[in-house]
């Protein structure tokens, strides 16, 4: 399985891990794949923390950092230090506040509410081109670190040119061949092509449409990873066969131990089906693959106040999230989630999850080998 893109990356594997949660990117990564901390929800001084537990537990091993660096966002929650709690309209706060109450969802007592909304709040800073270029910052300073990676937007000049000169490998999520070849032209080495079908932010074309098209538009000198859906070492055998050099998978880790949710959260992604992680704007701003549930679907409902920019809506979206978490209301509950959701049966390990992906894609490519040979 080994690719050109584990030679660039020096990892034994090309299976890319997106996690929010340290624990899965070292154990990815110590399996011979290669995780990706998605950093832009904590503030600076935690991603630090991050990367020195993972540096502490990765023995050398290469792994990468994930940004988010949009185009369009709320320019006056740009800047550092900026209070973006003040920036959420009262009204906005009423909908939600009235949603909860009118479910019976308590509010958090008071200590949990400031440390969770301080959480929210320094997290979701980072959601700006200035926020993210704090953590690249700090991302800089780490030896491990092989590869940034930027979803939203191409990483600016400035973002390029530090991290070349570190020898740090650019990597960006698109969603169409346009943003590619734009990623290309700005100095983006590693594409990762995200279908659909993914968790999180996402676009409208699906991954087996997607990656061929962005292999094509890239050309020699760019590794293309595909993403959305894959969960199976078959997918894997699939997307190599499309040209990708590997695989760039998120869902798949929610199900693992390892993962940031609690038992609560991956009970009611045991129970969902792949038609329940449905496109809202209402986690972020912008479109997010995420379990439909009641509060996933309060800003579609006739007299639903606007969708606020990035990063407000997130940080109203995510304090009522804290709530619903901690009332443990599946009908409320929601996370992004790709449609692989309906794949994920029980909780596993991050281990067990990279055997099982080695002994599919052979067995899948034995099968495409042994037709061949009956042909
Ligand atoms: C819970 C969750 C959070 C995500 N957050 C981010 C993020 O902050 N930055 C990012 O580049 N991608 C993010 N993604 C998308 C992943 O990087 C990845 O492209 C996607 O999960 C792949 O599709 P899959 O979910 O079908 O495996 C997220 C995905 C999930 C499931």
């Amino acid at each position: 399985m080994r690719t050109p893109v584990c030679e660039r990356l020096g990892c034994e594997l090309p299976i890319f891990a997106f996690s929010h949660c340290r624990d899965v990117i070292v154990e990815v990564t110590k399996a011979g794949g290669f995780g990706v901390l998605g950093a832009s929800t904590v503030s600076p001084a935690q991603l630090e923390a991050e990367l020195r537990w993972i540096d502490d537990h990765v023995h050398g091993r290469p792994y990468g950092v994930d940004v988010i660096i949009p185009t369009t966002y709320d320019r006056e929650a740009e800047r550092e230090g900026e209070d973006l709690a003040r920036l959420i309209p009262q009204a906005q706060r009423d909908f939600v506040d009235g949603l909860l109450a009118a479910e019976g969802v308590p509010q958090l007592p008071e200590d949990e509410r400031l440390r969770v909304q301080q959480e929210i709040v320094q997290g979701r800073g980072g959601m700006t081109p200035d926020g993210a270029r704090r953590l690249v910052q700090v991302a800089l300073q780490h030896l491990g670190v092989r590869m940034v990676v930027s979803a939203l937007g191409a990483p600016p000049p400035d973002v390029v040119q530090a991290l070349r000169e570190r020898g740090i490998a650019i990597g960006a999520l698109c969603g169409k061949p346009q943003h590619a070849i734009r990623q290309r032209e700005a100095g983006v080495e590693v594409i990762i092509a995200q279908g659909t079908e993914a968790g999180g932010h996402t676009g409208e074309i699906a991954t087996m449409v997607l990656v061929p098209e962005v292999v094509r538009a890239c050309g020699p000198g760019v590794a293309v990873l595909a993403a959305g859906g894959i969960t199976q070492g078959s997918q894997i055998a699939a997307a190599l066969a499309l040209g990708a050099e590997g695989v760039w998978c998120g869902t798949l880790w929610l199900g693992t131990r390892e993962s940031e949710l609690e038992p609560f959260e991956r009970e009611v992604l045991f129970g969902a089906r792949a038609e329940d992680a449905v496109r809202r704007r209402a986690r972020t701003g912008k479109p997010v693959r995420m379990l439909k549930s009641k509060l996933s679907e309060a800003w579609e409902q006739p007299g639903a106040p606007a969708i606020l920019p990035t990063p407000l809506q997130g940080i109203l979206y995510n304090e009522a999230h804290a709530r619903v978490v901690r009332a443990q209301r599946k009908d409320l509950y929601s996370f992004p989630v790709g449609q692989s959701v309906g794949s994920l049966e029980g909780e596993t390990s991050v281990k067990d999850e990279m055997v099982r992906l080695q002994t599919e894609y052979l067995d899948a490519v034995e099968r495409l080998a042994s037709i061949n040979r009956d042909l």
